[in-house]
């Protein structure tokens, strides 16, 4: 049968665009940057050619694009680097230990992070999310204050596809927190939504290649230009200004770019091309499954600014999610429960807690992440693969 790969928040198939451009580097720009020969300086043009095309396809022209290789380590600059420059601010500003604060439902990668802080004598607490997933102005208000050193917000939930008002909860910060830096992942968002990352004005944004169409091994962490500079995590030759030590992978780079311009060029011919695809799928598998339950924010007009469109998470009461999993595999449909993103994806699902998301839906919930360019045809297939999947289910 074949394949419909509807898993693209673990990670994206890479784009044609991004695999030319990965070879073309390759072959022309191999090199060390570093080298004082001229292929290193043709692998240094591309490089930040490569740098300046990530910055306008995303809309980042008040960042410099700090190269890394993983969301993972973004997270770790932009969180535990930020925080730690910040922190004699902090400090001054009161007597108690100086807080950290985080998003309930963040990625372990930043929620990890941002924890192992304490150990360094930081006092983190979380913000509350609302039942649909996002990080509302009025949760973060009331643990604002001056001895604050770092907020960290995701924009996108990878489980739900829940939107966080990102640049309200910045001015909130900025107007409240005055001495904390304010660290967004944007590692699922980024590229799927027509709002710049200008518009955010974050301190420090982390976003990864391989979410949207380009490779693993690459990613950025994004840094407002007069905005604070983390402690980098990484030391020896100085790269990337001092910040990410480490031979520069130009080729991944090149790629990364590429696919980031095919996504801003998707978005400007339809803004809404993810939103559609979500709201086609969960109409049709709504037709086969009038039982369904959508985790976070189900649709209508009030909650469009929440849903980041890419992703769909739906329940299907009385089944087992990896039973559908594999019963709609069966069918060439392959998608995802829960969080491909922790090693093995089997415990039970934090961000589902979280939201107190029914306790007896919590091992029913498929998650379907999309490219935004797959047909009606394309989802009609899937709504067809699931009601045999729920008719099977049923005879088990
Ligand atoms: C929201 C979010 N943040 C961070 C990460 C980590 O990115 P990476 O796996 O590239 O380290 C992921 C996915 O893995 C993610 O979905």
């Amino acid at each position: 049968v074949e394949i419909l790969y509807l898993d693209h928040a673990a990670t994206a198939p890479p784009l044609p665009e991004a695999l030319d451009a990965f070879l073309a580097a390759s072959q022309t720009a191999f090199a060390n940057p570093g080298s004082l020969h001229g292929l290193g300086a043709n692998a240094g043009r591309l490089l930040e050619q490569a740098r300046a095309d990530l910055q306008r396809a995303l809309g980042a022209r008040d960042y410099r694009v700090i190269w890394t290789g993983t969301g993972t380590e973004g997270n770790h600059l932009g969180i535990q680097g930020l925080a730690r420059r910040l922190r004699p601010a902090a400090e001054r500003a009161s007597k108690t230990p100086p807080r950290v604060l985080l998003g309930a439902i963040e990625h372990p990668s930043s929620m990890q992070a941002g924890l192992a802080l304490q150990d360094q004598g930081f006092q983190v607490e979380i913000i509350p999310c609302d039942q649909s997933g996002v990080i509302q102005a009025d949760a973060l208000r009331p643990l604002l204050g001056p001895d604050v050193a770092l907020i960290s917000v995701h924009w996108a939930n990878n489980e739900l596809g829940t939107l966080s008002p990102i640049a309200e909860l910045v001015r909130l910060g900025r107007q409240l927190a005055p001495n904390a830096a304010f660290h967004v992942d944007a590692v699922q968002a980024a590229g799927k939504r027509p709002e710049s990352i200008d518009s955010l004005g974050a301190d420090s944004v982390a976003i990864a290649a391989h979410k949207m169409g380009g490779l693993r091994g690459c990613a950025a962490l994004l840094l407002r230009k007069d905005g604070p500079t983390p402690l980098p995590m990484f030391i020896g030759g100085g790269h990337e200004q001092g910040l990410r030590s480490g031979t520069e992978n130009v080729m991944g780079a090149a790629a990364f770019a590429a696919a980031a311009n095919q996504r801003r060029l998707r978005l400007r011919q339809n803004p809404r091309c993810y939103l559609d695809r979500r709201d086609q799928l969960l109409k049709l598998l709504r037709e086969v499954a009038p039982d369904l339950v959508v985790a976070g924010p189900s649709s209508g007009p009030d909650q469009g600014d929440q849903i980041l469109g890419s992703i769909l998470s739906v329940a299907f009461p009385g089944t087992r999610a990896e039973t559908m999993l594999h019963l709609l595999e069966v069918e060439g449909i392959v998608c995802g429960s829960g969080s491909a993103c922790s090693a093995h994806g089997h415990t039970e699902s934090a961000i589902l807690q979280a939201i107190q998301f029914p306790t007896e839906l919590r091992n029913s919930v498929l998650r379907f992440s999309l490219d935004g360019s797959e047909s009606n045809d394309d989802l009609a297939r899937v709504a067809k693969a699931l009601q045999s999947a729920l008719a099977s289910f049923q005879r088990i």
